[in-house]
This record gives structure tokens, sequence and C-alpha cells, in this order.
């Protein structure tokens, strides 16, 4: 099967399509014809072991001290079942699937092998590209303005970097919660974000953040632009500070009011998004979708930080 490998750490040049074994499925595993699968900021992040200050070492050990441990990157995918491992009774060959395969990666290839409980049923409403698209941001806003704060009816939220994969997700789910929400974004991204129900639109390029006079019930710096200070100085009264970029430091100095650390990837959120997307309540913003042989122009475009929404290869 063809699969987009990396071999080396570095920028989008280092990754190549070429063939590679088929995989096989273990006894509760799947197989899956990959039909779309999201280029993220995080597997921009691994290609170039770019990572946020602090992490550098710990993510070496995970992922590969000189060169990666694992070479196909990809995490959120959607396909088909091609096959599944002989203790697998809830998927069959046919079934329309959508997940995350998480630390194993995998997913920019044409086949890609995940446990079946991290495989979840695709509506059909839902295009694969759509289904690949929703889940990395989409679990991470999930997790941030449901597990790591309270978000309800009238509560304000300020989204830092609300036309990326995580942003355009969190403005969205903020607004089904009932949230008055404030998107920060470009002026080019003003009408979209405002599309997907942002109440007030901050412009980066003219208004700087750190010295804005607004202040928030929740603030989620998608950005990494914030320090905890300058976050904290946004916050009204009992407020909370949401920094998935945190570096190291951020991260340990999290607590009380201010919350950091890497999203879970749950199959039942999983199943959450994909409902919301087939109901119609969440749309999901496509940047460029492209074939495998294109995959390295869709890093460029991730590496820019100007994608808009989610970038996706259909193997
Ligand atoms: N902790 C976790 O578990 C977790 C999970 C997922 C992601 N993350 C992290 O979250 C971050 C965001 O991920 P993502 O995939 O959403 O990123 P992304 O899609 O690559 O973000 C791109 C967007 O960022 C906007 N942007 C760039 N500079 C900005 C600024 N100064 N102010 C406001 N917006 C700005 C751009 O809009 P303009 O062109 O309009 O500026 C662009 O649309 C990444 O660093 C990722 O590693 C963490």
């Amino acid at each position: 099967m063809r699969a987009a490998l990396f071999d080396r750490y570095g920028g989008p040049e280092v990754v190549r399509i070429t063939e590679v074994p088929r995989p096989e499925p273990g006894r509760n595993d799947v197989l899956v014809q990959v039909r779309a699968a999201a280029v993220t900021s995080a597997d921009a992040r691994i290609r170039g072991a770019r990572f946020p200050r602090g992490f550098g070492a710990p993510a070496r050990l995970a992922f590969g001290v000189r060169r990666p441990r694992r070479r196909v990157l990809g995490s959120a995918f959607s396909g088909v079942v091609a096959a599944v491992g002989p203790a697998v009774e809830a998927l069959s060959v046919g079934d329309e699937v959508a997940g995350m395969a998480g630390m194993r990666m995998g997913a920019h290839a044409e086949l890609l092998v995940v446990p079946a409980a991290r495989a979840v049923r695709k509506p059909a409403a839902v295009s694969h590209e759509d289904a690949a698209g929703v889940l990395f941001g989409g679990t991470t806003a999930l997790h941030y303005l449901r597990e790591k704060a309270t978000v309800g009816p009238g509560t304000t939220v300020l989204v830092n970097g609300a036309s990326g994969a995580v942003g355009t997700c969190a403005v969205q789910l903020g607004k089904l919660r009932g949230a008055v929400v404030t998107a920060v974004t470009s002026r080019p991204n003003a009408a979209l974000v405002t599309s997907l129900g942002a109440d007030d639109v901050i412009d980066h390029t003219v208004t700087d953040l750190s010295s804005s006079a607004g202040r928030y019930d929740v603030v989620l710096d998608t950005v990494g632009n914030l320090t905890i200070d300058s976050g904290r100085r946004l916050l009204a009264p009992g407020g909370r500070l949401l920094l998935p970029v945190a570096t190291l430091g951020q991260a340990l100095r999290a607590r009380g009011d201010v919350a950091a650390g890497s999203s879970r990837e749950r199959a039942d959120d999983v199943a959450h998004l994909l409902r919301l997307v087939e109901d119609g309540q969440l749309r999901v913003v496509l940047d460029k979708v492209v074939g495998l042989d294109d995959i390295a122009d869709v890093h460029r475009r991730v590496d820019s930080g100007r994608k808009v929404g989610n970038a996706i290869v259909c193997p």
C-alpha cells in the first residue's frame, strides 16, 4: 500500500510517498481503507520536532529520540472497514467508520490498523472529509470547554485563534452551550468566524490582545501567545484561562483558574461530534483537500500558521 512516510524530523520535504507492507489487524483491531485523514498542527509539530517550550525532550522520548519511531503520521481518519480481527464483533467489512488513531498514528496511508474500540460508525450523511476534519479540533474544544471549564448560557468566552482547527469548533461548541463568544482572528477570517456564530470579532493584527480591555469568563488560547499573567488579565472575576498550547513551565503552574494539558481522544466524543455534524449543528471548515501525492503542500500550509479550519488528505 502507499503511505506518506517521514524518516527524519524536518520541514515538509521530509514527507515522501512510498510503498510499505500492508498492515494486518490484530485480534481486536480493524483494518480501515482510509478515505480522508486530517493533516493537523500536531502532525506538523511531530514532523518538525517542534514542541512547546520545555516539551522537546519528553516528546522526543515519546516519538523517537534521533529519528521518528512511527514513520506514518496522521491520527484523525475516516474510511471503510476492509478487514476485522477475529475478536471484533461490533464492526464488519464495508462499515464506514471514523476515529482517532492516537499515538500509533498511521492515518496518512491507504490502509490503517486501529483498535476496533477507536473506530466509530460514521453517519452516512457525513462526508469522509468532514468526519476526518471535525475530530482533532472538536475533541480538543470539547475537552477544554466541557471538562476544563463550565460554559453555559450567558458565559462569555474568548477564543484566541478562532479560525484554526480547534478555534472553529470552539466557537461553535461555545455557541451551542449558549455562550457569548468573542473570536480573535485576522480580518480575512472575520466573516467566517461570524458565520460560525461569533458575537464579536477582535482583529489580532490591529488589537494587541494582551492589552485589550475586555474581560471574559473563559479565555481559550489556541495560539500560544498569551502568558499566564497576560491571560489572567483578560479574565472576569471567577474566570478560567485555558492553555492547550502551554509551555512546560506554564503546564506545571496550571492550577486553580488556569488549565492546560493534553486533550483526550474518546470514542463517545467522536460519536457526539459526528452526530452534531450530521444534525447540521456543527460545521466543519475545510482548508485544503488533496490526494496523498500532494501531502507535503498541506504540511506547508499547516506550517504557515494561516490554515483555516482543517486540512485533509484523501489517500
Ligand atoms: N493540548 C492539546 O491537547 C492540544 C490539542 C490540539 C491542538 N493543540 C494545539 O493547539 C494549537 C492550535 O491548533 P490548531 O490545529 O487549531 O491550529 P491551526 O489550525 O494551525 O491554527 C491556524 C489559525 O491560527 C490563526 N492565528 C495565527 N496567529 C494568530 C494570532 N496571533 N491570533 C489569532 N489567531 C491566529 C490563523 O488565523 P489568521 O490567519 O486569521 O491569523 C489560522 O487560521 C496548536 O499549537 C496545537 O498544537 C493542543
